[in-house]
């Protein structure tokens, strides 16, 4: 099979990519814009695969992403190009209306024109459209996990344009029965994560013995989930998932982010001899700093993976003690890429403090 990865030089579109090449004999092409999100370095080893081709496009060129989709006729498009962070979509929405909405319909237009007069049988085709818990909005603390059937409440300009392009993409299949589906997962952690999110973020700072923000309270819930264990959920979805449905990925690991961010120094507290820690520091907890709270920001997440786990038979493999323990060990042995984006575009600045 062909199949297109949109994102693929980012966080899971590089994880995705990965598992298709070690575990598939498809072929696989990755679009990607190369924005600030993306590390060369992260997609550099599958450059010499010869199953592997890459396009550096923007989705919202329409002329390209036609005629990328007609020459290399794709069975199967999996859709993760996105602005994906939070803050940064409090300080400029414009660009994540762009690429989030406009982007995701003029792949929606190609893929479409492209089934439709393709000769072969468009119900072995499928469009997977990675989105998010974030387009549920915020529960309360009694509240039961998001189900698929959870009303849509988006509260950030990035969950918005996120729920903007899953209306998009049921409406194609409504309409023009398009074959796409949904997948809505939690928060992703794991290697090759941006240092601007919150896990990679708190390792970083620890390691400089910079203080590690943690936003108002830092009682806000997050549901996490190991970017490999998604990688192969998104494969069990593209082999027997059904078009027309969504289905939300979890790992049920709901936890605030004061016990995450108290875990994570705990863990480096262990990998560290005492001796290398920054001077006159007992606990790398001792960073942990409290600072002005992210506008509109959701006070908790929480996923049902019930649909996928009995649909598809799927469930995530990696413990979040075992998934920290070997993100932190990613991150210690892994500078010269941290680097790349701390000399390129990056400061460890304080985003979204509208
Ligand atoms: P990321 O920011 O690490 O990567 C996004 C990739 O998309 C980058 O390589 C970037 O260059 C590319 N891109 C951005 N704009 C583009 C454009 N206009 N044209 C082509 N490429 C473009 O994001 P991620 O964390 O890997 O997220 C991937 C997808 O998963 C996104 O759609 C995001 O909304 C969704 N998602 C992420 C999480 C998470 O916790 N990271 C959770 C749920 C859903
Ligand atoms: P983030 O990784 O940005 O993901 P999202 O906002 O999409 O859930 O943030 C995860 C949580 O951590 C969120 O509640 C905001 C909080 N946070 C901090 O407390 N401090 C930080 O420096 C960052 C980046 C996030």
């Amino acid at each position: 099979m062909n199949i297109i990865i949109t994102g693929g030089a980012g966080f899971i579109g590089s994880s995705l990519i990965k598992q298709l090449l070690d575990t598939t004999k498809h072929l696989v092409l990755n679009i990607d814009k190369v924005t600030y999100a993306s590390n060369p370095l992260t997609i550099e080893p599958f450059k010499a695969h010869p199953r592997y081709f890459f396009k550096q496009v923007c989705i919202s060129n329409h002329e390209a992403i036609h005629s990328i989709i007609t020459e290399f006729k794709p069975d199967v498009i999996f859709h993760l190009a996105a602005e994906s962070h939070v803050d940064r979509s409090i300080d400029s929405p414009d660009i994540f209306l762009k690429t989030n909405i406009s982007g995701t319909f003029n792949l929606l237009d190609s893929a479409l024109k492209f089934w439709d007069e393709d000769e072969s049988n468009k119900d072995n085709k499928r469009f997977i459209h990675v989105s998010t818990d974030e387009v549920f909005g915020s529960l309360k603390a009694d509240e039961e996990a998001f189900r698929e059937s959870s009303p849509y409440s988006p509260n950030s300009p990035y969950a918005a344009s996120k729920a903007a392009s899953d209306h998009l993409v049921r409406a194609w299949f409504k309409t023009y029965k398009l074959p796409a589906i949904i997948t809505n997962c939690s928060n992703n952690y794991g290697p090759f994560q941006h240092p601007e999110k919150l896990i990679p973020h708190t390792i970083l700072n620890a390691i400089k013995g910079s203080a590690i923000p943690l936003y108002g309270n830092g009682l806000q819930r997050r549901d996490w989930l190991h970017v490999n264990d998604h990688a192969n959920a998104l494969i069990a979805v593209m082999k027997h998932g059904a078009t027309g449905e969504s289905y939300n990925i979890g790992a049920n690991n709901e936890l605030s982010n004061l016990d995450l961010v108290t875990r994570i120094c705990t863990a480096l507290d262990s990998a560290f001899l005492t001796n290398s820690k920054p001077a006159n520091l007992h606990s790398f907890a001792d960073l942990i700093t409290h600072v002005q709270d992210r506008p509109g920001h959701d006070v908790r997440y929480s996923m049902n993976p019930t649909k996928i786990n009995n649909s598809l038979n799927w469930h995530a493999k990696t413990s979040l003690d075992k998934g920290i323990e070997t993100t932190i060990s990613w991150y210690l042995n892994n500078s010269k890429w941290l680097e790349y984006f701390l000399e390129k575009n990056y400061k460890s600045e304080r985003l979204g403090n509208y």
